[in-house]
């Protein structure tokens, strides 16, 4: 395909979304609605990207990065002509062709922009538009057909009469242009209109006075036009697009018993024959493997989890590995940095951060195991803690391949032990324990004989014991 550049228009505030935060930065399905434009312009094909920003630009800058593009400034916003016009003068491609988007609108697809190209060409149009056929049009620019099917006019709906509201048909504010036509015409534009703006679509006329068409396409899934301009428009296209993202994993192979209690975002990817209980949100660049159970409630952000794990309810994890067959929860706690080796146990309320747990160990009760490394089938007992943080920094505990860990153990960091050790039960471990060793470290237990009875005889009374005779005094 021929090089294409591409324009964002996005530099609008969004009034009615009431936020400090500007319209395009507003999350859709966890990424900023102006990525998911980007994104889709790339997926199209598109070389080069200029997005036109405002007010508040610094909050999508990341995204202007991450796609390599270029910024044009619109001070003022004078409306999309003036926008466009903005945008062209920052291209630097060659390109004779010029998608033109608009950041508000997430939804559209690559495969819609791709047709909109191909439907230009075919034409030898000036340009091409896509266009929606909405139950309720309210709100958009309406497209008014010419004799010969293509659009003769695109009226906004506060400059059109009840004939123009009538109209089903609307415009969804994604173009192909000649990029000479654009050139030619945008300076061209007025603001003879009720919002006193420059509107790019009054280039539909500019083009009929050249003797040039302009083609409409029309979007075969209505929901791709949707630009969104409210809160509650905003919660709808992240349904639009959760509701997609699950259709497409069930094509793939993974079971979801109920769809609709489950949230995933476009980048999280799972194998085939995984199960995605009810509750369950998956975020970020996850990738679930093949045979993965993940029941209800638990919440994985940038995380690994390869085949045959198993999440148990309510089991959160983020940026971490967890390795094959492995099983966590219910309640693990998994904060960034973990790596879970095969076959690993991480039971109910395991707090895990930056460490390396072996394969096959396990830590199945009430643990807070930081900055660590575990080897091999080591046993880490009930309540185990490791003291990793001094009050100024934080220090590594290294737990060697088959230690066993007796309950209610800490670990004063940095401290090694060595494999094969035995650590008893209770233990404040601050010193080194060599392999095989046993390591002890609690007080000594004494028993003083009939003190309850001498000293607190109520305390048996009231449990209803028969008090016995004291013993006599060795
Ligand atoms: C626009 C179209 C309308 C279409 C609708 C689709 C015009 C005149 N109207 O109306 O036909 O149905 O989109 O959603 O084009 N922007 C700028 N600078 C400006 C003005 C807008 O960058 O000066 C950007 C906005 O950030 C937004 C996009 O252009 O991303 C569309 O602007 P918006 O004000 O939402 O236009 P609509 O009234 O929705
Ligand atoms: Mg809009």
């Amino acid at each position: 395909m021929a090089e294409i550049s591409a324009i964002i228009l996005a530099a609008g505030q969004g009034k009615r979304m009431r936020s400090s935060l500007p319209k395009v930065a507003h999350a859709v399905s966890g990424k900023p609605m102006l990525w998911h434009v980007a994104q889709a312009a790339r997926g199209a094909g598109v070389a080069e990207i200029v997005f036109v920003l405002g007010k508040g630009r610094e909050k999508v800058l990341g995204v202007v990065e991450e796609f390599g593009g270029k910024v044009a400034i619109q001070e003022n916003q004078l409306g999309t002509g003036d926008a466009a016009r903005c945008g062209l003068s920052v291209l630097s491609s060659r390109a004779n062709e010029v998608v033109v988007l608009c950041g508000d609108a997430p939804l559209v697809r690559p495969r819609t922009i791709r047709g909109l190209i191909a439907a230009r060409r075919r034409r030898k149009a000036a340009a091409s538009v896509l266009t929606g056929i909405l139950p309720d049009p309210s709100g958009y620019g309406r497209v008014v057909r010419g004799p010969d099917g293509t659009v003769a006019r695109i009226v906004e709906e506060r400059d059109g009469g009840p004939e123009i509201r009538k109209i089903r048909e609307v415009n969804s504010g994604t173009y192909v242009f000649d990029r000479k036509f654009l050139r030619r015409n945008l300076p061209r534009l007025t603001d003879v209109n009720v919002q006193r703006e420059f509107y790019l679509t009054d280039l539909v006329v500019q083009a009929l006075q050249e003797g040039k068409i302009v083609v409409p396409v029309v979007a075969g899934n209505p929901d791709e036009v949707r630009g969104i301009n409210s809160r509650k428009e905003l919660a709808e296209a992240t349904e639009v697009l959760r509701r997609a993202k699950i259709d497409a994993l069930m094509d793939a192979g993974v079971t979801f018993p109920v769809p609709d209690g489950t949230y995933i975002e476009p980048e999280v990817s799972v194998g085939a024959d995984s199960v995605i209980e009810p509750g369950v949100v998956l975020l970020g660049k996850t990738r679930i493997g093949k045979g993965v159970r993940i029941q209800a409630g638990c919440v994985v952000e940038n995380c690994r989890v390869d085949d045959g794990a198993q999440l148990k309810p309510y089991s959160v994890l983020t940026d971490s590995h967890v390795r094959k067959g492995a099983i966590l929860g219910p309640f693990a706690h998994l904060r960034p940095g973990v790596d879970v080796g095969e076959d690993a146990r991480i039971g109910n309320f395991v707090e895990m951060k930056k460490t390396r747990f072996g394969k096959g160990s396990k830590a199945n009760h009430l643990s807070y195991i930081g900055d660590s490394i575990v080897g091999k089938k080591a046993n880490i007992g009930a309540g185990t803690i490791t003291c990793n943080f001094d009050g100024l920094a934080k220090h590594t505990t290294v737990i060697g391949d088959g230690v066993f860990v007796g309950s209610d153990t800490q670990f004063v960091a940095p401290v090694t032990i060595g494999k094969g050790a035995l650590v008893g039960a209770g233990a404040t471990i601050t010193r080194d324990v060599p392999p095989f060793a046993l390591a002890l470290a609690r007080v000594e237990q004494k028993n003083i004989a009939d003190w309850v009875i001498r000293k607190m005889p109520d305390l048996p009374r009231k449990a209803g014991l028969k008090i016995p005779p004291p013993k006599k005094k060795a």
